[in-house]
């Protein structure tokens, strides 16, 4: 599906993906998807596929874009992007319990690190802010949000993922500081590689969905956690420890009372 007109580059084969039937086949049968949706422009891939997303609760839908005119990124912020510069997606999963729910954030993120990592040939570069932030040396690179849906008793999580790739400028009401993967690697990176990886990787990671974290799923976890030591003033007052199994962040306050947060958005003490 290709909702404008205007003419493909067909030397960037992220584009492509609208065209090349095989190409998309490929991705299908890689990921183990069973529909991939490629749009020129489009509001938001979390809306597109949510609509498209079938009723009985077997699919797994991606709905990738080069541009999105309303991008929705965590807690109603926007996500901004420039057509050409971003990997954008959308997929759908079906997680086997509320609590596995809760924990695609998390899986999805040390998922898409480790195949960033590996798209740049750098192990440990991209690291985690809980609880879904890629960041690298403190600044945002990416971003997964997470929206559940229950449907005639089946659980969906629409897993949305924003990665920049090429610099762009960012709107001016998003504040965050971006990274961007070609400059971290110091070389141009195909964009249908990133989303290869990524895909792939979240795709087996949420395949198979335990109601906790496991120790080695904590311990990948662990050694990509930027926030791991450093003080925060929300949303909890205090130094972070790391994350439980539940997913849940664990600060010691300044008087040694441990706090578990389950939600929020965090803000340190060092950057703001
Ligand atoms: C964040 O705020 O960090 C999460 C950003 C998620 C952005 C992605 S881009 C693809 C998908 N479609 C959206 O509208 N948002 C997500």
């Amino acid at each position: 599906m290709s909702l404008d007109s205007s003419p493909i580059d067909m030397t960037d084969t992220y584009s492509a993906l609208g065209v090349d039937d095989v190409l998309r086949r490929e991705l299908r049968d890689e990921c183990r998807l069973s529909a991939i949706e490629f749009l020129r422009s489009t509001a938001s891939t979390q809306i597109v596929a949510r609509e498209l997303a079938a009723p009985d609760g077997t699919d797994r839908m991606l709905v990738v874009a080069d541009y999105q005119t309303s991008g929705r990124g965590q807690l109603g912020r926007q996500w901004s992007s420039a057509a050409g510069s971003s990997v954008m997606f959308s997929l759908v999963v079906h997680p086997s319990s509320p609590e596995a729910m809760a924990l695609i954030p998390i899986r999805a993120g040390i998922a898409a690190a480790e195949a960033l990592d590996a798209v740049i040939g750098i192990e440990g570069r991209i690291l985690l802010k809980w609880p879904n932030d890629l960041v690298v040396d403190g600044a945002k690179l990416g971003g997964i949000l997470c929206e559940g849906q229950i449907r005639d008793g089946d659980l969906r999580a629409i897993v949305g993922v924003g990665i920049n790739v090429r610099p762009f400028t960012l709107l001016a009401d998003v504040a965050a500081s971006p990274a961007f993967l070609d400059e971290i690697a110091g070389r141009p990176i195909e964009r249908l590689e990133v989303l290869r990886a990524v895909v792939k990787g979240m795709s087996s990671a949420l395949d198979v969905s335990p109601p906790m974290l496991s120790d080695e799923e904590l311990a990948r976890h662990s050694s990509r956690d930027w926030l791991a030591g450093r003080d925060i003033v929300e949303p909890a007052l205090g130094r972070v420890k790391g994350i439980n199994g539940h997913g849940h962040l664990i600060v010691r306050a300044h008087n040694g009372d441990i706090e578990e947060v389950v939600s929020g958005s965090v803000r340190t003490v060092e950057v703001g």
